[in-house]
């Protein structure tokens, strides 16, 4: 790695959060960055049961089987199936490549998504990119979406009616996708693909996991890291494994 990508690496971590790192090349201690990490509450609450058949749900729209990502973009566009329809301005679908072999997935736009009608482009974006930069991955490398595909009044988290009525398009989009790896992210994401209601840590313990054949990461949402700014060397262990994952894999060549 030349100087200049170490200091770029550098500095992306900085972004994330981590202070110091342990080099061959000096001696800083790791053990300070343990220190300037942990928080009182690293106990991150745990999972609310959303509980979102989603087997069920995909058995029952086969009807969208046969749609590439695009039709499938066009047949959604005025979708009506919850409420948060009547507050939309622009339905975020998702972006990336149908070629795309990493999927993403979110919990649902925010107010800056809901104009631009575009995922993670807001500030949860902006660090979303730096997590990604990382790992050395970039936007346009993977498929990015959400579980609900228009924004919750608020930012609150998207009801189980809300979340059973998008499911279907998320699923169609991994059908259509067939990614080799999805990475999670936040609660929501993982209760509704997963069906794991645990605390996050008991969850990230555990992975990889597995969603139709589909090796499943998961971490911490970025919304969340910007709130606990203690959680984000938590992301950055599960950012590592991830990355690891998909170099073992050759996933991403
Ligand atoms: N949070 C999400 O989960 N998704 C977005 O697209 C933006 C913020």
């Amino acid at each position: 790695m030349s100087l200049r990508s170490f200091k770029q690496y550098l500095e992306q971590l900085k972004i994330l959060g981590i202070d110091y790192i342990s080099t061959s090349f000096n001696n800083i201690n790791l053990n300070k960055i343990n220190e300037a990490f942990i928080s009182e509450n690293e106990d991150y609450e745990s999972l609310e049961q959303i509980s979102c058949p989603v087997d069920s749900i995909q058995r029952s729209d086969s009807s969208y089987d046969s749609l590439g990502l695009l039709k499938l973009k066009e047949k959604i566009s005025n979708c009506q199936r919850c409420e948060l329809a009547k507050k939309r301005i622009k339905l975020v679908y998702g972006e990336g490549s149908q070629a795309s072999k990493i999927m993403l997935i979110g919990e649902g736009p925010g107010a800056e998504e809901n104009i631009s009608g575009r995922p993670f482009v807001g500030e949860a974006g902006k660090l979303l990119n730096n997590m990604l930069a990382a790992i050395n991955l970039k936007r346009e490398e993977i498929y990015i979406t959400n579980i609900v595909k228009c924004r919750p009044p608020a930012n609150r988290q998207p009801a189980l009616v809300e979340i059973e009525s998008c499911m279907p398009y998320l699923l169609q989009q991994i059908r259509i996708i067939q990614p080799k790896v999805i990475l999670l992210m936040g609660k929501t994401a993982i209760n509704s693909v997963l069906q794991k209601t645990d605390k996050i840590d008991d969850i990230r313990a555990m992975q990889p996991y597995s969603y139709q054949n589909i090796p499943v990461w998961v971490t911490y949402h970025p919304a969340a890291l910007l709130r606990n700014t203690a959680w984000k060397r938590l992301a950055w262990e599960d950012l590592k494994k991830f990355r690891d994952f998909i170099t073992e894999n050759n996933i991403n060549q």
